[in-house]
């Protein structure tokens, strides 16, 4: 990746510091931001403050003197044009017009993502024999945006789904397959049968005591590697992974690697094996037993006492394997934030087992239904399917509203990519720490911070473009008069992109990138309605082009990252 601008600039203030302070730069390395308000400049720095405390110095003339050292005479090194002081103490910097429209030319860059160090994100990984319910959009749609966003910093990043394929409902499924199944309901839909055969094992099992311990012999059988029970398995996994394929496909979301929780069933005697020699697991109550010296972290259960592993067994295997296998430079798991604690847990043990990497939980709050506006019509559990057609269905009655006119064909086009888009956006433009409340006003709306609102002024760009015969590809000529306070400001956001995707990656937080877009459409709205475009002249028209192109590929690329689609019309 290349350097942010802000780094670049704290680059230039390093060796200015130290010739003011010999002794290295006492307030630590130099921070710079860009500016809340571009009528400021276009970057600031706090440096002068916090060396001024270190040094006993007064802040304003210490600013005025690392102003002096950094550009004598008022000539500054490239791509600054000039730097000021202001309130108690900071710095603030303007790029040179010309520096700037270049630095826009290299704002959209994406790293191949071949060659960088690994990451590895464990996200969707739903529990299999059960229909993908709405709990699951968000660790999908959440964790397809990390890897777009890691990729495109150049990681190479490994997406794997972490199939709830193992565990004691095995045992069960196989025993009520066997006792209740309708071969038809079977055929017509799998997953459906499966789920009411595992809802009735749970109802009948209640009254039966036979009926669990059957289910458990059954899954001892499985786990030894019976054949017949094998087979049974094996097919409720394919079944399964042939129903979520439908739904990723429509997503566009996509994995490396899909293994289950069944693909580290071998290794987990060796974890507890280790974690018993290392005198970290101890008997108690017949169960295998990690505690911790942390009051906070309650005791994690690492085997049963009749021998069966548990989820944390699981990931604590899974994670060794990832380990040895990739050596990544992290691991991250996103699921919602009721599994806090079983990360923790997880972590910690393998911490005290001096395992190396850096497994980081990215956990997210519930999406509910707005009371009467999704439940109640659809049943208590929204299927994940349903909850897509219902969004294309009514992104279909938008665009037929708004663009009459459109083919058959290209509305459909139009309401999948709005109808999807919309749904995604709103999930990851939302704080992912909080629950949200899904409310298909607000999801389709074309006017607040939606994806159908960026779409739409991104379908304005393309259509510009298009009547202009495209425009400059490469940076123009600064306009002589300099550009207008609109177009600074546009300039000035646009400039940003890269420090947006930046700190949308560093906190796992892609609502960071989706605010950056939304505020670059609403500059970009007030730059169009303020200035002519196609009727300027010259080099002005040029310009104004370029920066409409620019904004074009920063909405493309940044929704890109969202995992959300853009048109050229719509
Ligand atoms: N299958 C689990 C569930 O549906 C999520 C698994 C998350 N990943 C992991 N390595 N534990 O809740």
């Amino acid at each position: 990746m290349k350097k942010l601008l802000t780094t670049r600039i704290e680059d230039l203030l390093i060796p200015v510091l130290k010739t003011i302070s010999p002794g290295g730069a006492e307030g630590g390395r130099p921070q710079v931001q860009f500016t809340r308000d571009h009528r400021l400049g276009d970057l600031q720095t706090n440096a002068a403050m916090t060396q001024a405390k270190a040094l006993g110095k007064n802040p304003r003339e210490l600013a005025a003197q690392i102003i002096e050292a950094l550009g004598p005479g008022g000539r500054f090194p490239a791509p600054l044009e000039s730097a000021e002081a202001a309130g108690p103490g900071f710095i603030n910097f303007r790029l040179t017009p010309q520096a700037a429209l270049e630095l826009l030319a290299g704002a959209v860059e994406e790293g191949d993502g071949r060659e960088g160090p690994v990451i590895l994100i464990d996200y969707s990984s739903p529990n299999i024999a059960k229909r993908m319910h709405i709990g699951h959009l968000r660790s999908t749609i959440l964790g397809d945006s990390l890897k777009r966003i890691f990729r495109y910093l150049g990681f190479r990043v490994i997406g794997d789904n972490h199939l709830g394929d193992w565990g004691t409902q095995f045992g069960k499924l196989i025993t009520a397959y066997r006792l209740w199944l309708d071969e038809g309901a079977y055929r017509e839909n799998p997953i459906e049968e499966l789920e009411r055969l595992y809802v009735k094992f749970e109802k009948e099992s209640g009254k039966s005591e036979g009926l669990l311990e059957e289910a458990r012999r059954e899954l001892k059988k499985l786990q030894d590697g019976d054949p017949e029970n094998r087979a049974l398995w094996k097919q409720y996994v394919d079944l399964s992974l042939e129903e979520y394929d439908k739904i990723y496909r429509r997503l566009g979301v996509s994995f490396d690697t899909c293994r289950g929780e069944s693909y580290y069933h071998d290794r987990m005697s060796g974890v507890v094996k280790e974690l018993t020699e290392k005198g970290l697991a101890r008997q108690s109550e017949g169960a295998l037993v990690v505690f911790f010296d942390d009051e906070k972290l309650h005791p994690c259960l690492v085997q049963k006492n009749d021998g069966a592993y548990l989820y944390a067994t699981s990931d604590l295997a899974c994670l060794q394997s990832r380990e040895e296998e990739y050596a990544p430079e992290r691991i991250i798991y996103v699921t919602d934030d009721r599994q806090i604690p079983h990360f923790q847990q997880v972590f910690r043990i393998a911490a005290l087992l001096g395992w190396k990497g850096r497994p980081v939980h990215v956990p997210f709050g519930v999406m509910k239904f707005m009371e009467g506006h999704f439940s109640s019509r659809l049943g208590n559990v929204i299927y994940l399917s349903r909850l897509l057609d219902e969004a294309e269905k009514r992104a279909y009655q938008i665009v037929d509203e708004k663009n009459p006119a459109l083919g058959e064909d290209e509305k459909k086009e139009v309401a999948r990519a709005v109808g999807l888009g919309a749904v995604k956006y709103f999930d990851l433009s939302q704080n992912r720490s909080s629950d949200i409340i899904f409310d298909w006003d607000k999801v389709l709306s074309f006017d607040g911070n939606t994806a159908p609102y960026l779409q739409y002024v991104y379908a304005r760009i393309a259509s510009l473009l298009r009547k202009a015969g495209d425009g400059p590809e490469n940076p123009p000529t600064v306009p002589p008069e300099g550009p207008e306070e609109g177009e600074k400001k546009l300039i000035h956001l646009m400039l940003q992109f890269p420090q947006a995707v930046f700190q949308g990656a560093e906190s796992y937080r892609p609502n960071l990138i989706s605010d950056y877009l939304f505020d670059l459409s609403q500059a970009f709205n007030y730059f169009y309605n303020a200035f002519p475009i196609l009727k300027a002249l010259g080099e002005q028209r040029d310009f104004r082009l370029f920066l409409c192109r620019q904004t074009g590929r920063i909405i493309k690329t940044g929704l890109n990252l969202l995992g959300i689609e853009t048109l050229e019309r719509m």
